[in-house]
């Protein structure tokens, strides 16, 4: 029966109890980790997609996504703090629905994580050569910037960020924090100064048409900016290094979403009240182009050509531009500098996620051994993280932006999906257990979590659609052909011994 080898939650306990690593971050660092992950290349450079897709009613999009979002935060939190162990997502499903399904979505979390760091380096990539050119006047030749799909050879500022952020991560949980406690603090500022420059002149005229594509477009726009919103999820993975987790997890997870749900709101409202707007460009015949093609690229040139503004969608550097045109440019300039500055904290975050969840399927056995060991000095599973680095640099340096965030929330989208069918399932076959957060409405929240993401997931593009399908399917591969005879439950094994070497021949055997 494929569908039986449930991992006893106690078992995961105690399997974290033993191996655990070091227990450092208390709630403040936890919703500086969420922050971290949260404000990123969606708000600063995917807000011009959005609005190319749904026009001023992307302020809609933004709440449909961030309210998805609330509702499988609230299902995370319950299950967080129940389970406060690495592996997030993936480990609950085990302890729930077992180890296929977990496989499945610990397999999805690396599209999510992996994935969506790469999207993120991309997208400082974008930033940091505009930086390059305002600050030192430097071109840096495009075909070094933009991997083959855009024209060039490979994206090296995205290899850069994604490398030295492995570093980081091979050196310590606690110097990562603190290095991403100084970069939200950056970008928190950035957005601050934005809202408090653009909101006051908003005109509210250009509000309307709100919906110009309908609410097809709207609904786009949110599958799309959902990714806006990615990464407080990984406040979950980063449990099993929490102090008083079944305190502290719901606190980061709520905090930081909340947090940036209001932010988000007040900054796409205040690029919609100025002077740009956020009208979708047309072709000649009237008809909206879509996003990230060469047609909207040469539509975009001929109306700056021509000596208008350049309209919101075209932007590279949204949040910049809309600044210079009510007549901040240097804060602008600032912004875009801010951006350059925390974008990697972001990047750190997905990495940061992605290893935890790696670490987690290795020390179940499902993946090679030598990824569950812990650096003796540094305390960190530097294995993983080094393999996950690499991955993900190679992803950043070939992929173009749009397509990877796409691609990551297909993952992203499928692991909610599960977090809040597990609640359900957990509150059924173990109702008695202590939960020391507790899904309010649960039997309202969690259906609206399954069914937001359902909706989400059919709102994206047909290639993102067919990329999680297709993924699951290598994954299946993987599973059958070396992970499922070689994991520990499936082997009558619940538990380890407490060195870092993992040798299961000397774990304790189930009875
Ligand atoms: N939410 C993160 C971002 O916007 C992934 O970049």
């Amino acid at each position: 029966m494929i569908f039986g080898r449930v991992k006893p939650l106690d078992a995961i306990l105690a399997t974290a109890e033993k191996r655990g690593l070091h227990r450092s971050l208390g709630a403040f660092q936890l919703t500086m980790l969420g922050i971290g992950a949260v404000i990123g290349t969606g708000i600063f450079v995917l807000t011009s997609e959005a609005a190319q897709k749904a026009g001023p009613g992307m302020m809609i999009s933004f709440i449909i996504a961030g309210f998805v979002c609330a509702v499988a935060a609230l299902c995370y939190s319950e299950l967080a703090s129940m389970v406060p162990v690495a592996g997030s997502a993936y480990t609950y499903t085990y302890a729930v629905m077992g180890e296929l399904l977990a496989w499945m979505v610990g397999w999805a979390l690396i599209l999510e994580y992996a994935v969506g760091a790469s999207a993120v380096a991309v997208g400082w990539s974008g930033y940091v050569v505009g930086q390059i050119r305002n600050l030192l006047g430097i071109d840096v030749p495009m075909e070094w910037v933009n991997g083959p799909a855009a024209g060039g050879y490979v994206n090296l500022p995205a290899v850069f960020i994604s490398l030295l952020v492995t570093w980081l991560l091979v050196i310590g949980t606690t110097e990562s924090a603190r290095v991403n406690a100084i970069l939200v603090c950056i970008k928190v500022a950035a957005l601050t100064l934005f809202i408090a420059l653009s909101i006051p002149v908003m005109n509210m005229d250009h509000f309307q048409p709100l919906m110009p594509a309908g609410f097809a477009g709207v609904a786009g726009a949110a599958a799309s900016i959902f990714f806006a919103y990615v990464g407080f999820d990984a406040v979950s993975t980063a449990a099993e290094e929490t102090k008083n987790p079944q305190r502290n997890v719901p606190i980061g997870l709520i905090a930081s979403l909340g947090f940036c749900t209001v932010f988000y709101l007040l900054v796409s409202a205040g690029a919609i009240g100025s002077p740009l707007g956020a009208q979708p460009v047309r072709d000649a015949a009237g008809a909206i182009l879509e996003p990230g093609t060469a047609e909207l690229t040469a539509r975009c040139q001929a109306i700056v050509a021509g000596g208008a503004l350049e309209p919101l969608s075209c932007s590279r550097e949204a949040l910049a531009h809309v600044l210079r045109t009510i007549g901040w440019s240097k804060i602008g300039n600032l912004i875009g500098l801010a951006a350059t500055l925390a974008l990697p904290s972001v990047v750190l975050m997905m990495m940061f996620g992605q290893t935890r969840v790696f670490f987690t399927m290795a020390r179940d056995g499902l993946l090679p051994k030598p990824f569950a060991k812990v650096h003796p000095r540094y305390k960190t599973p530097h294995v993983v993280t080094i393999v996950t680095g690499l991955a993900a640099t190679f992803a950043s340096a070939f992929l173009p932006v749009g397509k990877l965030a796409n691609y990551s929330n297909s993952g992203t989208l499928f692991a909610f999906f599960m977090v809040a069918v597990s609640v359900l399932v957990l509150r059924k076959t173990d109702p008695g257990r202590k939960r020391p957060f507790r899904t309010p409405l649960v039997w309202l929240v969690a259906p609206a979590a399954i069914v937001g993401c359902l909706y989400l997931y059919a709102s994206l593009d047909w290639g993102s659609i067919l990329v999680l399908p297709g993924w699951g399917l290598i994954g299946l591969v993987i599973y059958f052909g070396y992970s499922r005879s070689r994991s520990y439950v499936g082997r009558g094994i619940i538990d380890v011994v407490d060195d870092a070497s993992m040798q299961p021949e000397t774990a304790r055997k189930l009875d």
